[in-house]
């Protein structure tokens, strides 16, 4: 079994390598990655000299790239996780995002039509359904909520999924889709929440909380969602979708107010700034589907995972140091000012 994994260098997508190297160790990986600034060698070094594993620098956008690997790898699964993956960068500048997060998506499936492919997976996201109301918490996404996208980045991630239902309708691609809610966890970019926190507490540098910290993210360990893909790959039927969520709601205040606790730092560090334009209130997401077709539940309870996640930028400096020591910092100081 040959699996390509698209953007492999990156948070989610390395993790999941991790996964299935130990989920299935008999399965060649092959690792396409255009390194942007979210994608990162130094995640893959303990994989690189195994046999079973290749990785490509290529950017999905690039046609003959694409299907060079086709050519060459003649893969089983496709799962594509490459995207431009941050709101806040989509706001300042969307043309990334529709680029990569749609034609990107569309080239591959078409290098799947062309070459064949037992399944095309669709890594998408919860922020496709909008935002939830505060004052309602009976509310959750389910798989036939309407799309109805917020931001540039979740447009494009919708308009990626529109596209990936047209080619299993249209061309009878045997594709999924999972839509999965925040993720934390080892390897995580630390311009996304707990990271930039945690890194930021760690230096005593301010901890800048967008409008009053009241917007709810549902969490989940990072581990989990490898999980419930390596499920959906091999047990969800085609032309599917799977909500992926485990029911861990927090206020981002909470969340921040969690991680001055656990690094004794104070919380006079937090200072409050000026809200995300558009920004999304509540998501929460309703597992049943995957839970009743597929058996998936998390593993790892918040409690645990924060410390893990904690734990693990305290034992691995260097890796998110380097990064924000670097070209990072230039985004930094454009998006938080001094
Ligand atoms: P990330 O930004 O950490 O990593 C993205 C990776 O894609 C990077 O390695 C980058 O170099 C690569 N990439 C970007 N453009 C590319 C291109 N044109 N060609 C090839 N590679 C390219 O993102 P992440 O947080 O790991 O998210 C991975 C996927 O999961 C995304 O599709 C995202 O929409 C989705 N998702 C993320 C979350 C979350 O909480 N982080 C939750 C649900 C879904
Ligand atoms: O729900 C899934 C999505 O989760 C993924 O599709 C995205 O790729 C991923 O980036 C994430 O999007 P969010 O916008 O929810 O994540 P982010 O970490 O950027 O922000 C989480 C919340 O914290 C959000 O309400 C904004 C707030 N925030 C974020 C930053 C970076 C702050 O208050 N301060 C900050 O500095």
């Amino acid at each position: 079994m040959t699996i390509v994994v698209t953007g492999g260098a990156g948070f989610i997508g390395a993790n999941f390598i991790y996964y299935m190297r130990s989920a299935h160790p008999d399965y060649r990986i092959v690792c396409i990655d255009k390194l942007t600034y979210a994608g990162n060698l130094s995640t893959l070094a303990p994989i690189m000299d195994d046999p079973d594993f290749r990785f490509i620098k290529a950017d999905i956008c690039d046609r003959d790239a694409i299907e060079t690997v086709f050519q060459e790898e003649k893969p089983d699964i496709l799962v594509n996780f490459a995207a431009e993956s941050h709101v806040d960068r989509s706001i300042a500048d969307p043309q990334v995002f529709l680029q990569t997060n749609v034609l990107g998506t569309q080239v591959l499936m078409d290098a799947c039509r062309k070459y064949g492919i037992k399944r095309y997976h669709q890594v998408s996201t919860d922020e496709v359904y909008g935002d939830l109301p505060l004052d309602r918490p009976d509310l959750f996404f389910t798989e036939e909520t309407p799309i109805h996208a917020s931001s540039p980045y979740s447009a494009s991630k919708a308009a990626a999924d529109l596209l990936v239902i047209a080619y299993h309708r249209t061309y009878g691609l045997p594709v999924s889709i999972s839509r999965c809610s925040n993720n934390y966890g080892p390897y995580q970019f630390p311009e996304k929440l707990i990271p930039l926190m945690i890194a930021n507490a760690l230096s005593d540098k301010q901890l800048p909380v967008y409008g009053q910290g009241i917007n709810v993210r549902d969490w989940l360990y990072v581990e989990d969602h490898c999980k419930a893909i390596d499920l959906i790959l091999h047990n969800g039927s085609a032309g599917s979708i799977y909500n992926i969520g485990g029911h861990n709601e927090m206020r981002n205040i909470d969340i921040v107010k969690l991680i001055c606790h656990a690094l004794n730092k104070p919380e006079s560090l937090i200072c409050y700034v000026k809200d995300r334009k558009g920004h999304d209130l509540r998501y929460a997401i309703d597992p049943a589907k995957i839970h009743e077709e597929l058996g998936w539940l998390p593993d790892t309870k918040f409690a645990d995972g924060i410390q893990k996640t904690i734990a693990w930028y305290l034992e691995n400096r260097e890796w998110w140091e380097e990064i924000v020591s670097g070209e990072y910092q230039k985004y930094y100081e454009k998006m938080y000012g001094a």
